[in-house]
């Protein structure tokens, strides 16, 4: 079982995803969380690369996107893959679908072209299920303003504009249309528990899960 987590910067998405991890595995999952970009020694040298907003702000969308997929592809070889052939569950924070928004809807690359990098990336591993937290970019935006003054980092991808956001929120939502049984939004208005239940309800279509949940 592959279970990815995508959302706007500031959708609430890592706290939901690690709340995730401690449930399956209170219900007896062997969960594995990872993040993207990141998630391997390889990768996290990737990762400081692309979010550096101090020396790379000219950086090519496009080599923005190959950055992110040359981080994806190590990732999947070396962790994904394995785990999921131990017969586990693999929770990612992030995954194929940052891509299309971020550097498809959001900076305008061509669609096609990118889903045959991503592809060739991931040798076509797709997730079973993936829980987008929904959240207008303004909300999520001034949630990761607050964020930054409590010690989250403040990344390049964030400097972007308030239109740039706008562009990865629609494409988002298309998303969510062209793959329906793949792609489950979840509303993140609320509390961390009360869109945690949203979650946990909604996994348990795809996963045995006691009722009433953990044990
Ligand atoms: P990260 O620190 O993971 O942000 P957050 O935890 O808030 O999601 O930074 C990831 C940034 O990289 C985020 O702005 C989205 C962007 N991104 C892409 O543009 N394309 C991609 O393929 C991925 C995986 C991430």
């Amino acid at each position: 079982m592959f279970i990815t987590f995508e959302g706007m910067d500031g959708s609430g998405k890592t706290t939901q995803a690690k709340l995730t991890v401690q449930f399956l595995k209170s219900c007896g999952y062997d969960v594995l969380y990872t993040r993207e970009p990141g998630g391997t020694t390889i990768s996290d040298q990737i990762r400081a690369i692309l979010l550096d907003n101090m020396e790379n702000t000219h950086m090519h969308a496009r080599t923005e996107l190959l950055l992110f997929c040359a981080s994806r592809a190590q990732l999947v070889a070396e962790v994904i893959i394995p785990h999921l052939e131990a017969g586990g569950v693999v929770v990612c924070d992030r995954y194929i679908d940052s891509t299309f928004a971020y550097q498809g809807y959001g900076h305008g690359l061509n669609l096609n072209a990118l889903k045959s990098v991503v592809q060739f990336a991931t040798g076509g591993l797709l997730p079973d299920v993936t829980i987008f937290l929904d959240i207008d970019p303004e909300t999520a935006l001034n949630r990761r303003a607050a964020g930054t003054l409590f010690g989250e980092a403040w990344n390049r991808l964030d400097d972007m504009a308030m239109e740039f956001h706008q562009r990865v929120y629609k494409g988002y939502r298309e998303l969510l249309l062209a793959s329906p049984a793949r792609f489950q939004a979840v509303d993140a208005n609320g509390t961390v528990e009360q869109v945690q239940k949203r979650i946990q309800a909604l996994l348990a279509e795809w996963l045995e899960i006691p009722k009433g949940g953990a044990a």
